[in-house]
């Protein structure tokens, strides 16, 4: 679930929620050894994420797990394929939903959608960290709606091939399709063997292309009208969102739109050459 508070549940001590175990600090050298090695495991630099409150988050698993050592952690990771899931998704949070945040996709509809029509005769658009595939799905159908999906190329990516195959499924649970307006329930079928479960029409899972791509250590494809990096940057260090929102900038094509999180802002958008259109929404 989305947070709606204003704590930051990094900052919270939940130790004295888990069972104790004689944890002592890692050196910065031992964090470091660990971070390299679970690097080449998962394939993915985590050199520009938050180094507090990434050791908080990796102590709370290890504390779970009744491990306190960093290497003895690693080694369970190494062989353990849900231990490594649960590492994975500690890291990554992929929660989300359809229209994620409705009153910006209405902003979007309203505001910046009919122009991109206008202009453009091939609409390129990017989901950038897409998880289950919920916010492309929700592009495509309002595009869909637009009549303009067969003109549109989508792209959705995310550092985490399993949470991609799920979107590339695109089967969802009842509850998580229980906000979607009505309008849009017609693009989903009950699974034959599942009842409860849904399958998004096919013809909007082939107008997706998913791709696996780690966005802190990847070339950028170019000429986006927009691009959606929404909930993703916050584990990030804030040069690491400097230089990815200087890449994004870069990706658009002159007019095109980046889409960010509810939470979110960029603090040197005008440094970068964006123009703030209204929050959450900056135009190249
Ligand atoms: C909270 S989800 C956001 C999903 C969707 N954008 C939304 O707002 O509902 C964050 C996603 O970003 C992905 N992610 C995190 N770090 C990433 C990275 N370095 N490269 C690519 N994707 C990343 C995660 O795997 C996760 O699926």
């Amino acid at each position: 679930m989305e947070k709606k508070n204003n704590f930051d549940l990094d900052k919270i001590d939940f130790s004295h929620l888990v069972p104790k175990s004689n944890y002592k600090k890692p050196s910065e050298q031992e964090f470091s050894a660990f971070k390299t090695k679970v690097e080449h495991l998962i394939n993915l630099d985590l050199t520009h994420y938050k180094s507090n409150q990434m050791e908080r988050r990796i102590n709370t698993l290890m504390n779970r797990n009744g491990i306190d050592n960093l290497m003895v952690y690693y080694n369970l990771l190494k062989k353990d394929p849900e231990k490594l899931r649960e590492f994975i998704n500690m890291l990554t949070i992929n929660v989300t939903e359809f229209f994620r945040n409705k009153d910006k996709f209405d902003e979007l509809e309203k505001d910046h959608l009919p122009d991109i029509i206008k202009n453009t005769v091939n609409i390129k658009v990017w989901s950038a960290g897409c998880s289950i595939g919920a916010e492309i799905y929700s592009l495509a159908m309002l595009l869909d709606k637009h009549g303009v999906l067969n003109k549109t190329e989508l792209i959705a990516s995310d550092f985490d091939k399993e949470i991609l195959k799920r979107a590339q499924s695109g089967i969802y649970a009842e509850n998580e399709l229980k906000l979607l307006d009505k309008a849009y329930t017609k693009y989903f079928t009950p699974v034959e063997s599942d009842n409860k479960k849904f399958q998004i029409s096919k013809r909007l899972i082939s107008s997706v292309k998913f791709e696996r791509r780690d966005l802190l250590n990847s070339t950028f494809e170019k000429n986006f009208d927009l691009i959606l990096c929404r909930n993703v940057v916050i584990y990030f260090t804030e040069e690491a969102k400097d230089e990815l929102y200087q890449k994004f900038y870069d990706s658009l094509k002159p007019g095109g739109i980046l889409f960010i999180g509810s939470t979110e802002r960029i603090n040197n958008y005008k440094e970068i050459g964006f123009n703030l259109t209204s929050s959450f929404f900056y135009k190249k």
